[in-house]
């Protein structure tokens, strides 16, 4: 069955939601997904022009904000415009994300609190700036990882910061529940998009990739959004504290070990079949 024609979804036509990182990759894919379902749709980035390209495809029902979620006063701005714009907010996605690949004794403090930043604080800043004007109900999705509950060798900061997005969105739906807030995750496994181009672009890497999905795939940003928009809509009205994973089946066996180290010997980290490539693009290994 071709993707597009699975997704026939609905939202009510006066909801307004908020996306992050909606310029690129997932995040873009949810905003249009969620535009489609019948939503107005803010869409932030900290590449404004990104996020501006996307609304003006979608053109009426959409409005961009250039912001970097690591800066509370740039998401309270982007927060107030889309109040000002729309009206409201009942929806969030707060997707925006970052991740390197690293030797845990390799990373830099920088590296590891860039993971803090963007991951914890930035999802923070992104909530609870659009809760405090939420009024009536709503629905949050955040966007953690297969890394939020599988761990994975060179990938300590990722992970670990990912498992704190799988643990706020429990938390506040404990908290929000009250106030008719859901709060679930999304975890995405590997799904193409510009912070995976660099890995998928090594022939063994993606042909490893493909072996260890059931589904027999690199997963699309679309195949994210659809359930972004299952969360954002009444079909799962009393569902509420979850991480639903969405990775073709990729951890069903446990967490591919993409990379691991030959314990035995204590030697170097060595990829499965494939050249090591760090999310920045940068070769650190392998054949
Ligand atoms: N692609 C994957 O395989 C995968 C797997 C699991 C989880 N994720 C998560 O999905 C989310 C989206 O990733 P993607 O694959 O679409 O990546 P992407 O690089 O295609 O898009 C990320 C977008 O977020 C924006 N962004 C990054 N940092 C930001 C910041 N500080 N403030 C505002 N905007 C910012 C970027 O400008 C970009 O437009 C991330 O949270 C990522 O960790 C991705």
């Amino acid at each position: 069955m071709p993707d597009a024609d699975v997704a026939v979804q609905h939202l009510p036509s006066d909801s307004v939601a908020l996306v992050t990182g909606a310029a690129n990759g997932i995040g873009r894919a949810a905003a249009i997904a969620l535009h489609a379902a019948g939503a107005r749709v803010a869409l932030v980035d900290r590449d404004g022009q990104g996020a501006d390209a996307v609304a003006a495809q979608l053109g009426e029902r959409a409005a961009s904000f250039a912001a970097d979620i690591t800066d509370r006063r740039q998401v309270d701005a982007a927060v107030a415009g889309t109040v000002d714009t729309f009206g409201r907010i009942d929806i969030v996605a707060a997707n925006a994300g970052y991740g390197r690949f690293g030797a845990f004794v390799d990373i830099e403090e920088r590296v590891w609190q860039r993971h803090l930043d963007v991951n914890l604080t930035g999802t923070f800043n992104v909530v609870q700036a659009a809760v405090r004007v939420m009024r009536g109900g709503g629905s949050i999705i955040l966007t953690g990882s297969t890394a939020s509950t599988f761990p994975c060798d060179l990938f300590s900061a990722y992970a670990t910061t990912k498992a704190g997005v799988a643990m706020l969105a429990r938390s506040l739906a404990a908290e929000l529940g009250r106030q008719q807030i859901r709060v679930n995750a999304v975890l995405p496994g590997v799904i193409e998009s510009n912070m995976t181009d660099s890995i998928l672009a090594d022939g063994p890497t993606r042909l490893l990739v493909e072996q260890e999905t059931p589904l027999g795939r690199v997963g699309h940003p679309e195949d994210v959004a659809d359930v972004i928009v299952f969360l954002a809509s009444a079909a799962s009205r009393y569902v509420t504290g979850n991480s639903i994973l969405v990775d073709g089946g990729q951890t069903t066996h446990g967490f591919p070990r993409w990379f691991s180290a030959d314990a035995s010997t204590g030697g170097d980290f060595e990829p499965h079949g494939a050249r090591m490539i760090a999310f920045d693009g940068t070769a650190t290994g392998g054949s």
